[in-house]
This record gives C-alpha cells, structure tokens and sequence, in this order.
C-alpha cells in the first residue's frame, strides 16, 4: 500500500473479530493510546471463525473490511487471529488503509524473548492448521522449533465465565502436556480468548514458560506504525455531541455482546448496534484491473 494522503489522526481505528474476543485487542489500544477512538466490529453472527476455511474466513472479513472503510476508518486491526492466519494477505493487499494482524507481533516478541529456540503455539484449529505463527516466526529465526496445539475448548470455557475453574485448569493441563514434553520456553497466547484465562495457561504451563500476549503486542506495533505514519492522536479527540470514543457494532445478539463487553472494559460502553454484514460485498477489494 502506498501512502494515502486523505487519512488523519483525528480518523478513528478500525478493529474487527469474529465476535467478543477481539476486545482483548481494543482493550490494549484503549490502554496504549488513550487519545484514540475505536471503531469495533464483532462478526457474532457468524462465531466461530477457528473451525471454518480459509475461503470462508477470507469472505467474511472482506464485508468487515468494507463496513469498516465506510466508518472512515485510519487504519484497522485485525485481532482475530483467526482471520489473521487466513485473510491477512489478501486484506493487506487490497485495503487502502493500512493494516495490522495479531500474528505478526505475537511471532517478533516470541522470538525475542526465547533462549532455546523452542516456542510453543496455542489457537483455534484454523490458527493452528494454517501454520502462520510458525512462518512468521521462522521468518525471522530460521532455526526455531516451533510446536502447535490446538485448544478449541477454550473459547467456550471463556465465553461461559469459567475463567478461574477446575474444568478450565484440567483442560489447560491436557492441552499443553504435549508442548511441555518438547521442552518449549515460550508460549504463544494466539487466539483472541486465551490472555482472559491467562492465569489459568501460567498455572498450566508453569513458571519457567514466558506467556506472550498477542492482543499486547499489537497495539504496541500499531502504536509505532501510526506514529511513523504521523498518525497518532496527539491530544483526545474532540467528538461531536453524543459521539462516544469507542463504537461498537455486531452482525447479532447486540445485548449480550454489550453485557460481555462491559465485564472485561471498563470504559463504559454505551451501546452495540446491529448491522446487516450480509449486505457488504465478499468480493476483493480492489482487482488487479482497477489496481
Ligand atoms: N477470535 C478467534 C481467534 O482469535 C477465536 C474465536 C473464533 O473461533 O472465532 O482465533
């Protein structure tokens, strides 16, 4: 992508995921850059994204993408990463804002942070098949050993509050046995759920495995990435009456998105409106044609 001359700092960011665990992401970029406003889509009518295909997933966010450049977004985040192992090239590609996925960060601070070479990866199926954390991070560190293991009973676990429970604690332990016995220093928190049960994973893992948190990660890279761009909201933005900071729409079931949300931001959030996703093209954004 080129530079385009029409975006401003004052413009909001744009984050979408297929449904609540993308707040873990806007959290960190509440945290990180108070000034900004937020633009999030929740795709929770069409939840999950971590057991479809890459064709499906690569669709569902191009129709994101578009609701998204139609907010007047500056630049978007994609925080599932799901959708960032599937549909990143393409959207990358194709948007004239620039974009950012979780994978990409998780992968660089993985690789700084071991010191034998050996990481492990945690996600949907999806995230885990696709084999893209191994990529990136093997991209960088050719030599690293690089595990994966998918934990697809997490999201459930999560979305039904059991944060700090037995069931989750026997889960985690069977799920990272595998990883443990290949002697990984480093785990991969790589789906958007997972840093809410982050103690849960410690407990799990250990104390010698250093957690990292893509959700973190991201909202740092993005951070630099607008203010190399000059970007970044300097002061709070002024809003026009009655415009909250952060705006929040969902394809479905806008009450219960709102009654999660507002148990894991405490911002206050004002509302979550439905929109109708289906009615946004899935197809590229632009084609080599109009390029
Ligand atoms: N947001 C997804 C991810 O980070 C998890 C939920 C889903 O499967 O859609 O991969």
């Amino acid at each position: 992508m080129g530079q385009n001359t029409d975006l401003t700092a004052e413009m909001p960011i744009g984050v979408f995921d297929s449904g609540i665990g993308g707040l873990t992401v806007a959290r960190e970029i509440m945290r990180q850059m108070p000034n900004e406003r937020i633009v999030y889509f929740g795709d929770t009518a069409r939840v999950p994204y971590g057991s479809k295909s890459s064709e499906t997933v690569t669709r569902y966010s191009r129709q994101i993408v578009r609701f998204l450049l139609e907010q007047k977004v500056k630049a978007i985040a994609v925080a599932c990463n799901t959708a960032s192992a599937y549909a990143l090239p393409e959207i990358e590609r194709e948007c004239p804002v620039p974009v950012i996925g979780v994978i990409r960060p998780g992968a660089k601070t993985a690789v700084s942070k071991t010191r034998n070479g050996r990481i492990g990866v945690i996600g949907t199926r999806a995230t885990i098949s696709s084999g893209s954390y191994k990529a990136y991070i093997r991209r960088i560190m050719p030599e690293a050993e690089v595990f994966g293991q998918a934990c697809p009973l997490f999201v459930p676990l999560v979305e039904e509050g059991l944060w700090e429970d037995p069931v989750t604690d026997e889960i985690a332990r069977r799920y990272l046995a595998s990883l443990l016995d290949r002697e990984i220093d480093t785990l991969i928190m790589g789906c958007t759920h997972y840093p809410l049960i982050r103690k849960t994973i410690g407990r799990a893992a250990g104390e010698n495995i250093e957690l990292i948190n893509p959700a973190y990660e991201t909202a740092m890279e993005l951070r630099r990435m607008l203010g190399e761009m000059s970007l970044l909201a300097e002061e709070r933005q002024p809003l026009g009456s009655g415009e909250p900071q952060y705006r929040f729409y969902v394809s479905d079931m806008a009450g219960q998105f709102r009654q999660f949300a507002n148990s894991i931001i405490k911002y206050g959030i004002l509302a979550a409106e439905k929109i109708d996703i289906y009615k946004y093209s899935a197809e590229p954004l632009r084609t080599p044609e109009n390029h």
